[in-house]
């Protein structure tokens, strides 16, 4: 039988003998080199991270702090890492401050994942977008401040999608700040409210601005699963407007390496406090894909169709590969080709896992052109 750890809020804050029991299963453990700590690992991203990391690092416990919303689950945690004991879940919001402080005053190493994060919710309803992505970033910055001289490395993941359509390109870490949805908004007022931390308080912070990222357990409701699960049970491929919209897809386990290469390069100073962009510099348009996935799944180019666009649309975003170069002695070495074909694999094998996500998949929103449609 499957046995969660899960360790709810309410006993977190009920029981004043848990944070020294809490505390001791880490200290038990003599080999336990380092204790990292990750909000979000039960989404798309962050799981990934996680499995990335729980292998390599033998010596590492991981603590992860989730409140698993529509976009968390559990089953993105494979089994044998939930059953570890140098894994510890969480259930709790990073909004909860006490709940923060207890994970923050064990880590080392702090990686900020969490956060409310479809555009297309973002338009539908924001209010939740606000609370997680600015409020919860915030309480992370204020536990982050009180343990700044034990917390080594702390990485905040931002979004590319904070600079809004490239008016250069490729964007570089000095491009303009225009974020084009509330989605975009949220997640800019976190990523200025990091730096605005750094700049007040000394803190080992750094921020990551991933572009599209794509890999094994993406959410149904984000453009790449989406093709592929329709694809695969007969339907057709739905595109906003004509699908021009160009971006930079930068494949999940590329991230989880510029991730560890950041949590463990030699000469931190040289990557504290800066902005690093996480790209491939590599452009694929929206209906490149779709033609893609098709091609991949055998099916003929007239299962693409086309609704209207997405409002506050990111038309361009291509990310200069420079600075993490420079920096982290990074540069993503999936090809999109090589990507996506791993990532039609995954959703083949896991179809019954998508299944039960099918009813998440589609939102309700007003175009430009004021239609209702399923985005
Ligand atoms: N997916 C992308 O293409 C992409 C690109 C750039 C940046 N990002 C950023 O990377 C991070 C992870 O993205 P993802 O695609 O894995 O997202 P996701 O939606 O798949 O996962 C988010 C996770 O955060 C959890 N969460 C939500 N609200 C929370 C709260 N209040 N407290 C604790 N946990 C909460 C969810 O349950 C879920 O497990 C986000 O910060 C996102 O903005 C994503």
């Amino acid at each position: 039988m499957r046995v969660f750890k899960i360790i709810t809020i309410a006993f977190v804050l009920a029981s004043s003998m848990f944070m020294p029991a809490v505390q001791a299963e880490g200290q038990k453990n003599p080999t336990i080199e380092k204790t990292v700590f990750l909000t979000g690992a039960a989404g798309f991203i962050g799981s990934n991270f996680l499995k990335y990391m729980f292998d390599r690092y033998p010596n590492y416990r991981f603590l992860v702090l989730d409140s698993l919303t529509y976009a968390g689950n559990m089953e993105n945690i494979p089994e044998h890492i939930r059953l570890s004991p140098r894994f510890e879940f969480f259930y709790g919001s990073v909004t909860n401050y006490k709940l923060v402080d207890l994970l923050m005053s064990q880590s080392h190493y702090v990686v900020h994942l969490a956060a409310e994060s479809h555009v297309t919710r973002s338009i539908s309803d924001d209010t939740t977008f606000f609370e997680t992505d600015v409020i919860g970033t915030r309480v992370m910055m204020t536990a982050l401040v009180k343990y700044a001289k034990t917390v080594e490395r702390y990485i905040h993941i931002s979004t590319s999608e904070v600079c809004g359509t490239a008016e250069y390109q490729p964007m570089d870490e000095e491009h303009p700040i225009n974020p084009r949805s509330p989605y975009a908004a949220a997640k800019a007022g976190a990523d200025r409210l990091v730096y605005a931390y750094w700049c007040t308080y000394d803190i080992p912070a750094v921020i990551f601005r991933p572009f599209n990222n794509y890999g094994p357990q993406q959410h149904l409701e984000k453009c790449i699963p989406k093709f592929i699960y329709n694809g695969l049970n007969g339907r057709p491929l739905t595109v906003h407007g004509d699908g021009a919209q160009v971006r930079d897809w930068v494949h999940t386990f590329d991230v989880s390496r510029a991730l560890d290469l950041a949590l463990h390069h030699k000469e931190f100073e040289k990557i504290k406090n800066q902005v690093l962009h996480i790209g491939s510099g590599v452009p694929v348009s929206i209906l490149d894909i779709a033609k893609l996935v098709a091609n991949h799944l055998h099916l003929p180019e007239d299962v693409i169709t086309f609704i209207g666009d997405r409002p506050g649309q990111v038309a361009c975003h291509i990310s200069s590969t420079q600075k993490a170069k420079e920096l982290l002695g990074w540069e993503a070495r999936i090809s999109f080709e090589e990507g996506l074909q791993n990532v039609i694999e995954w959703y083949k094998a896991n179809q019954s896992r998508l299944d039960r996500m099918e009813s998440l998949m589609y939102v309700p929103i007003y175009t430009n052109e004021n239609d209702l449609e399923l985005h």
